[in-house]
């Protein structure tokens, strides 16, 4: 099942950002993220595992920033400690300059996996969350909904029931059911993975329309760098486990994006020096486990 969360803090932070922004965004509602040397290893003793080193990255708030690293390399695990999930070993993650201790209401993730509940409809579903909290009156709710199902173009779909809905129409009510809850820190875990390209393609304008309308700092994390391309403002890459920031490349396409850009010699050079990296990074990946596999064979052999 998918998971929604959220954390409020306040406080302004400073430091390691570029043009003297500061991290906090108060007057806008909008928070910034700054971490710091996080560390993060899973497993005891033997069967310690290190997935996160020394990961340090500022978020802007109101940008999006995309994360793209090889597969296994510790891309959810970090949704994971910026969500509050879990702990840092070691280092830090602040949030408008305030440690993140938990889940916290100022943030909110969308994993993979649908959290649409079945036996509501989408527009039930939709509205969930803000009738559960009371912070909106119903008109205000009905007003939000109906803008954002007419924005994720659902509008003659909203009575329906998740399983009446394609896969693709479940991830538009998903971002709305995850939009109308207007937190300050996105966090998206792959949420168009599985897609089908067509969808995925039509995911990606949809996500691009809200996230251009109210500019909520965003992390999304994918798998596809075009993706990221298209999407982000900045663009991190990670290296192979255990995960540090390798590159972060600012992506200085126009805004509203369109998908011609992607065909453009700036979003070309953006693109191939994010291959580069990840194909450096995912041949250590190989070169590692070559080594593990040939120390298990030459152990195995020494006690035959
Ligand atoms: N809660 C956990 N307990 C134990 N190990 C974990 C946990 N979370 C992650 N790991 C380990 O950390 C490593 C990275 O996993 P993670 O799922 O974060 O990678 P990822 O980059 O998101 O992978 P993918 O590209 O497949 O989505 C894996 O080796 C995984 O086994
Ligand atoms: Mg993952």
């Amino acid at each position: 099942m998918a998971r929604k969360q959220t954390s409020t803090k306040s406080k302004a932070s400073s430091g390691g950002k570029p043009n003297g922004t500061t991290v906090a965004d108060k007057t806008s509602g909008k928070s910034g993220l700054e971490l710091s040397n996080v560390c993060k290893g899973y497993g005891d003793e033997w069967a310690r595992e290190e997935v996160l080193i020394d990961l340090s990255l500022s978020i802007l708030p109101g940008e999006l920033t995309a994360v793209v690293g090889p597969s296994g390399c510790g891309k959810s695990a970090l949704v994971n400690l910026i969500a509050g999930f879990e702990l840092p070993d070691s280092g830090e993650i602040l949030i408008d300059g305030s440690p993140v201790t938990g889940p916290g209401k100022d943030r909110l993730v969308v994993f993979q996996e649908s959290a649409l509940v079945p036996w509501q409809t989408a527009y039930q579903n939709v509205v969930f969350g803000p009738k559960l909290r009371r912070d909106m009156s119903p008109a205000q709710i009905k007003e939000e909904a109906d803008k954002l199902f007419e924005t994720v173009g659902l509008v003659e779909f909203k009575d329906k029931y998740p399983l009446q809905l394609s896969g693709g129409m479940q991830r538009r009510a998903e971002l709305a059911r995850a939009m109308i809850n207007q937190p300050k820190l996105m966090i998206m875990d792959e949420p168009f993975r599985g897609l089908d390209a067509m969808s995925r393609e039509l995911m990606q304008e949809f996500f691009l329309r809200l996230f251009e309308k109210n500019r909520r700092t965003n992390l999304f994390v994918t798998s596809e760098i075009e993706e990221a391309i298209f999407l982000a403002d900045r663009l991190v890459v990670l290296s192979n486990k255990p995960a540090h920031v390798r590159k972060v490349i600012d992506i200085k396409l126009e805004r509203p994006r369109d998908f011609h850009m992607l065909s453009s010699t700036q979003a070309y050079e953006y693109k191939r020096e994010a291959m580069e990296i990840l194909h450096e990074e995912a041949l250590k990946g190989f070169k590692s486990t070559d080594s593990q596999s040939d120390f298990v064979e030459a152990f195995s052999t020494q006690n035959d």
